[in-house]
């Protein structure tokens, strides 16, 4: 068993020391010319600048004709959700991973922590989220406790390659559109099956490659939209299996995805004034452009999306 008391302060440290990491003036180099220890505060940087963050959820929800006084957890989850396919997406998930009211579930990647807090409100059981970037954490924190809802969800600042979690903790390990941005798959799918109890669920979406996916559309997501490797549907089920996981369910989303993907960008571009107003010109331009490009590797089916639902083996022997 491991200890969680030293993991969670090392973890802790990963926030503001990886912001340090990495000079602005570095984050246009291709990735392959920087320290790998880099590609955390890369990860950080772009989620400190991302168009949907806690300024730009208060500011919906007031344009809404809502105080934020009277904010509760079913209006903010129109409003908090930073994946593909809303509210619907995550309805989807709890169903083919059949979340219980006794589970305690790990959101890994947790962002502003809409999903968590949508997970235990719906289906009455604690969550608990994990995220890198310190100021998703603290919003986070912040909304939770706004709506009042951290009785139920509490979220840890790290690092889903080191999770400051004894094995074993969890009965179920989700994720959402955020595992593309970890650097070492192998590393994160070991992680999620030692945290999950035997018998246990992980139940997953993320952003695939797909076969026509050149070396340089990877390269340019790697800078533009610090995804520093990208899984296949059979790579993730094969590190699955390797983790003593029995994959129950493996679902093609990427058509779906296409269209969700063309509103998506079309939904950040009416965001582009609050973007520049809080972060500058150049970030609303080079969100536009990377975006742009993101969405054009859907259309011309070289990027994929997939839904996972595997089951950790009661007895297996993890390597
Ligand atoms: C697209 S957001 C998804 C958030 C959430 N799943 C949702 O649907 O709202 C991705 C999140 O993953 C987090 N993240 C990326 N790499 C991480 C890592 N190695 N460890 C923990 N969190 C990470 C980012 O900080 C960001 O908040």
């Amino acid at each position: 068993m491991l200890s969680c008391g030293p993991r969670f302060e090392t973890a802790r440290r990963v926030g503001p020391s990886v912001r340090a990491a990495v000079a602005p003036s570095k984050m246009n180099e291709p990735t392959a010319s920087r320290p790998a220890q880099s590609t955390l505060a890369q990860v950080v940087e772009y989620y400190d600048t991302h168009p949907i963050n806690e300024d730009q959820i208060r500011s919906a929800v007031l344009a809404s004709g809502i105080a934020w006084e009277d904010l509760t957890p079913e209006i903010l989850q129109r409003h908090d959700q930073d994946h593909f396919g809303g509210l619907e997406a995550n309805d989807l998930l709890i169903d083919a991973a059949r979340i219980r009211p006794t589970d305690h579930v790990l959101d890994a990647c947790s962002g502003l922590g809409g999903p968590a807090r949508y997970l235990a409100r719906r289906v009455g059981c604690r969550v608990t989220g994990l995220d890198l970037t310190a100021s998703r954490h603290e919003s986070a924190q912040r909304l939770t406790a706004h709506v009042g809802l951290d009785d139920r969800v509490a979220f840890h600042l790290g690092s889903a390659l080191d999770m400051p979690f004894a094995d074993a903790t969890f009965d179920v390990v989700v994720g959402q559109e955020a595992w593309c941005h970890v650097p070492d798959k192998p590393r994160l799918i070991a992680e999620c099956a030692r945290v999950v109890k035997p018998g246990g669920v992980i139940a997953f979406t993320d952003i695939l490659r797909r076969e026509s996916a050149s070396s340089d559309d990877l390269a340019r997501l790697a800078v533009e939209m610090t995804f520093p490797t990208l899984e296949s549907l059979d790579g993730y089920r094969d590190l699955l299996e390797a983790n003593g996981c029995a994959v129950e369910r493996r679902d093609d989303l990427s058509t779906l995805w296409t269209r969700i993907l063309v509103d998506r960008l079309a939904m950040y571009r009416s965001l582009g004034d609050h973007t520049e107003r809080k972060f500058g010109t150049g970030r609303k331009a080079g969100w536009d452009q990377a975006y742009s490009f993101f969405v054009g590797l859907y259309q011309a089916g070289r990027l994929g999306g997939g839904r996972f639902v595997a089951r950790r083996r009661v007895g297996s022997i993890r390597p």
